[in-house]
């Protein structure tokens, strides 16, 4: 069992928002969790695509999905925005077909009042916590939440007061001055985790080159993953709340590489593009070398 503050998730393997659809996949993952070769229930969590309190169109155009997103050099740019019918929506039409048992919603809104108030609206499903995404790099105009230390704190402070459910917050990659205003901001707040990195702004990567979408997008996959690193262990040294890292992890090792550098799980997000079963399959080795070293275990003498 891994304990996130007040979050209990029998393994540190955590599939990351906008992997697994709102939960119960995207229509091209369902066959093949209907077949068994995705099995959301055995991961540690699986987190939603962040909901909005109301519907909001993104960038998604259903007639072009390489208008948001484009592979590139061992990555993904996507641009897709917060593309969602909003959290009512989710509540009827999706949550009653979820595997509850293991499922973080994510929520982010450009109206933090409303945030607060989607906490509260969440307390009557049974999931295990709240994700507040501070970092959509895709959302031209919004607030940008994990640059304003106040307002993370004034969110934090009135979503704990209202919230039955473990709250967590989803930074990006940050400069060292913004993760210490933001990490003091944290620190004041009763969080239970913090999940990192999100994508990272195209132009934040390669401020050099122009991005192969027309929205910029923000950059996903093992192009990140030493960014990623970084920024993990930065925070496991300097705040003391518990890490969901991740960022171009696709394979066992990637796992233990985060989990070394201070993180107690480990998210996996772009890898399902390709491989919607990785973190079904990440399990399974995750569980296989603990039976391992259980069975190579010297018997103890009554
Ligand atoms: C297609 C796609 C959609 C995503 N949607 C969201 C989202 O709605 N909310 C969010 O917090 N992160 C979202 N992310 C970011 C991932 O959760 C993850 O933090 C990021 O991609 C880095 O991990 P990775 O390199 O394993 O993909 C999305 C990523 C991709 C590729």
């Amino acid at each position: 069992v891994v304990k996130l503050g007040r979050l209990l998730i029998n393994n540190p393997i955590i599939a990351s928002s906008g992997a697994l659809g709102f939960g119960r996949g995207y229509v091209w993952e369902r066959p093949l969790i209907f077949a068994g070769f995705i099995r959301p229930i055995e991961l540690g969590a699986v987190i939603t695509k962040t909901l909005t309190a109301n519907r909001c169109v993104g960038n998604w155009r259903g007639w072009n999905p390489w208008q948001v997103l484009w592979p590139i050099r061992q990555g993904w740019v996507n641009a897709l925005g917060i593309t969602n019918r909003g959290l009512e929506w989710f509540i009827s039409h999706e949550y009653p077909q979820v595997y509850r048992q293991n499922l973080i919603v994510s929520i982010t809104d450009p109206d933090p009042l409303q945030i607060v108030k989607m906490v509260e609206r969440l307390n009557s499903l049974d999931v295990l916590a709240v994700e507040i995404n501070l970092s959509c790099p895709n959302t031209l105009g919004w607030i940008d939440l994990q640059r304003s230390p106040e307002v993370i704190s004034e969110i934090f402070k009135q979503a704990s007061l209202v919230s039955g459910h473990p709250l967590i917050a989803k930074i990006g990659y940050l400069a060292v001055p913004e993760r210490e205003r933001l990490s003091d901001a944290l620190s004041r707040t009763n969080l239970d985790a913090i999940d990192m990195i999100n994508s990272m702004p195209y132009q934040q990567l390669y401020p050099t080159t122009h991005s192969p979408l027309k929205y910029g997008g923000g950059v996903s996959g093992r192009q990140i993953r030493s960014y990623a690193l970084e920024q993990v262990s930065w925070f496991a040294k300097h705040l003391e709340i518990p890490i969901i890292g991740g960022g171009g992890v696709s394979s066992i090792n990637d796992v233990h590489e985060f989990l070394q550098a201070g993180a107690q799980a480990v998210s996996i997000g772009s890898a399902h593009i390709l491989k919607p079963w990785i973190s079904t399959k990440l399990v399974k080795r995750w569980q296989g070398e603990l039976e391992k070293i259980i069975e190579t275990q010297e018997p103890i003498n009554p």
